[in-house]
């Protein structure tokens, strides 16, 4: 592992292993890194994109923006401060984002809080217990995703509620009509899959009485009586405007929202559905008053232990050096 900003090879393992576990479609793993030894680029792994699910590839952006977050914490945690540029152009030829070093700074307790959910964060698509989320818990998800720059608008009213849920169950509906996308379900899928969802972490396996479509990962069926929470806190995560530029924020708002509900107790799983299906995406972000750009769709409640997915090893996520710069 090369040296970057005069941390230890061991410790530079460690800052993108943190990056590598955020979370992403399918568990696609999308992002790849360029050392140098005053920079950190996060490059899109094409090879890893979904064209079915996610055509414009921007779930892939969101997923690269959750890995830029992580990064930027785990710097942070060795008491570096990261200065981040986006989509930085000729700057780095096909780079999402260049971290470079920014000074020392203190590790604050917000960013120990933060480091020590990362490991500790998964997406939960098993039921979740009968207990509400406290107003204060979800004015600290809210305010997550303001900090970078997105906002979470929380699904209260039960009308919008009901219409989300008929968004879901359509969008849910349509995708499981398409072979593509199927297909790419299923390479992800199942006991023989090495880096993508296994089993374990695929939750219970749908039923008719479910209120809301989770997908499918070849789970196992469940103990008769053992249905989904009635009422779990919904909320779509969104940026300000549509582009590359706001997917990246989006995704930063992301895992600093899933981080923040892991050091409250609370759990989360995703309904991204709505979102990948341009026609019903178009009808949630109407539904949300026509200014905001709906990302994903998540369900959090208070959550009972699931396995972790696996990773990549982190040496299989390295770019090689360009030859004309260090
Ligand atoms: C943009 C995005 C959309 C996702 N959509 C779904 C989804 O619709 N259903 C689901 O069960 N999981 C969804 N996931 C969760 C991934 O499957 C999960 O992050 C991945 O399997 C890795 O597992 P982990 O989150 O436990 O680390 C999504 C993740 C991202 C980043």
């Amino acid at each position: 592992m090369d040296e970057v900003f005069g941390l230890t090879p061991d410790e530079v393992e460690g800052v993108l292993r943190t990056a590598a576990a955020a979370p992403s479609v399918h568990n696609t793993q999308p992002w790849r890194f360029r050392l140098h030894h005053d920079r950190i680029e996060l490059h899109p792994d094409l090879e890893r994109a979904l064209p079915a699910t996610d055509p414009d590839q921007r779930e892939l952006r969101l997923a690269c923006g959750a890995a830029l977050f992580n990064l930027r914490l785990g710097l942070r945690a060795r008491g570096i401060r990261p200065l981040v540029t986006l989509l930085p152009g000729a700057d780095a030829p096909g780079a999402l984002a260049v971290v470079r070093w920014g000074g020392h700074r203190d590790v604050d307790d917000e960013t120990r809080a933060l480091i020590r959910a990362v490991p500790r964060r998964r997406s939960n698509r098993k039921p979740f217990h009968h207990a509400p989320v406290p107003v204060a818990h979800r004015h600290a998800l809210v305010r997550a995703a303001e900090r970078e720059r997105s906002w979470l608008h929380v699904v209260t009213d039960r009308a919008e509620r009901a219409h989300l849920q008929g968004l879901v169950a359509e969008a849910h509906r349509l995708q499981a009509r398409d072979p593509a996308i199927r297909a790419e379900l299923t390479a992800r899928t199942g006991p023989r899959t090495t880096d993508g969802i296994p089993p374990a972490s695929a939750g219970i396996r749908p039923e008719p009485q479910d209120e809301w479509a989770l997908r499918d990962f070849h789970a196992t069926p469940r103990t008769p009586g053992k249905d989904y929470e009635p009422d779990p806190l919904l909320t779509v995560l969104c940026s300000f405007h549509d582009g590359p530029l706001h997917d990246l924020h989006a995704g930063q708002a992301l895992q600093r929202v899933l981080l923040t509900a892991t050091t409250l107790g609370l759990s989360a799983s995703f309904l991204s559905q709505p979102t990948e299906v341009p026609h019903l995406r178009h009808r949630l972000r109407r539904a949300l008053g026509g200014h905001l750009t709906p990302q994903t769709v998540l369900r959090i409640g208070y959550g009972t232990h699931v396995p972790a997915t696996p990773r990549r090893d982190v040496t299989d996520l390295l770019l090689e050096p360009c030859s004309s710069r260090s």
